[in-house]
Order: C-alpha cells, then sequence, then structure tokens
C-alpha cells in the first residue's frame, strides 16, 4: 500500500484544493492531510482562518481522496509524521516548490502546479473581507 501526504490550512475549501487531493490520492493508495491547527494557523503561518479546525476537518473528511486528517501543530513534525505513517510520499502545491526537498531523504517529494486562479484569500477578498469574528457595521435605522 502507498501512502501520501499533504499539508496545509484548507479554509474555506475550493476547487483548487479538491484538484491538489484528488492529484495526490492518485500516486497511491492511502492519503493523509496534516491539517493546521488554529493556533499554529495564527502563531506560525500569520494566517486568520474563517473555519474552525474541527470544522476544516469535517470538509476533509467528507471529501473522497481522503482517508485520515490529522493535526499540523509544528513546522517540524514532518519527519516524525512521515515516519510514524511509513508515508511513500509526500506532495504540496507549487507554491512550496523546492521548501521540502529536505525531506527527500525520508520520502518521494512531489510539487503540484496550483489550480491557476482560485485561493482562499482571493475568495476572502471578493467576499469584502468580513469573516464572522470582525463586528459588523452598525446600521442606523433611517430618519
Ligand atoms: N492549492 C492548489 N491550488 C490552489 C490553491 C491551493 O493546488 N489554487 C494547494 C496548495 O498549494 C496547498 C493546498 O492546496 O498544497 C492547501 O493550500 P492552502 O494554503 O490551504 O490554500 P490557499 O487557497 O492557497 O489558501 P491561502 O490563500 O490562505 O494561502
Amino acid at each position: 500500500m502507498k501512502r501520501i501526504i499533504t499539508y496545509g490550512t484548507f479554509d474555506l475549501m475550493h476547487y483548487g484544493h479538491i484538484n491538489l487531493l484528488r492529484r495526490a490520492k492518485e500516486l497511491g493508495d492511502y492519503l493523509i492531510v496534516a491539517l493546521s491547527e488554529d493556533e499554529f494557523n495564527k502563531t506560525q503561518k500569520n494566517k486568520k482562518t474563517y473555519f474552525s479546525y474541527d470544522e476544516r476537518k469535517q470538509h476533509l473528511e467528507a471529501v473522497r481522496y481522503v482517508d485520515l486528517v490529522i493535526p499540523e501543530k509544528s513546522w517540524k513534525q514532518k519527519i516524525h509524521d512521515i515516519h510514524l505513517y511509513q508515508v511513500d510520499i509526500f506532495c504540496m502545491g507549487d507554491d512550496w516548490e523546492g521548501k521540502f526537498d529536505f525531506l527527500k531523504e525520508h520520502c518521494e517529494v512531489v510539487y503540484f502546479k496550483r489550480t491557476a486562479e482560485v485561493s482562499t484569500s482571493q475568495i476572502k477578498t471578493d467576499l469584502g473581507g468580513y469573516g464572522r469574528s470582525l463586528t459588523p457595521p452598525e446600521i442606523k435605522d433611517e430618519e
């Protein structure tokens, strides 16, 4: 059985994520997604997600290509994960090209071309930037 692992935040799941997950699963038999925890996003990736870790995990678990979701808590856990889960292939989108080549002594490393013209940040911008944690604008009654 060939096992694959990928890492990411996967907030506001979109078709770019689905393409990545589909291509990752096509590399083998069992796909593990290490999903960035809220605290890790905030303190290490400088990202504030719209959906919480548990909500994002639910979305990923509903995707047919995903077999297991584990938490990503630190940048340093990858080698440990690769050995623990007996991973054959590590993959990421090519926005990370070259950044994880140091893992090649532990498993195969594959970078996929990102799906053009979609990202979570772009969706947030297009929708106007109102995360649910922001206070909505005050609406005053017309006099
Ligand atoms: N990804 C992709 N194509 C896209 C968007 C994301 O292949 N259009 C891949 C990324 O390369 C990564 C995984 O999906 O391997 C998770 O990416 P993530 O950072 O969660 O998604 P983004 O949409 O890039 O989010 P953001 O805009 O917050 O960076």
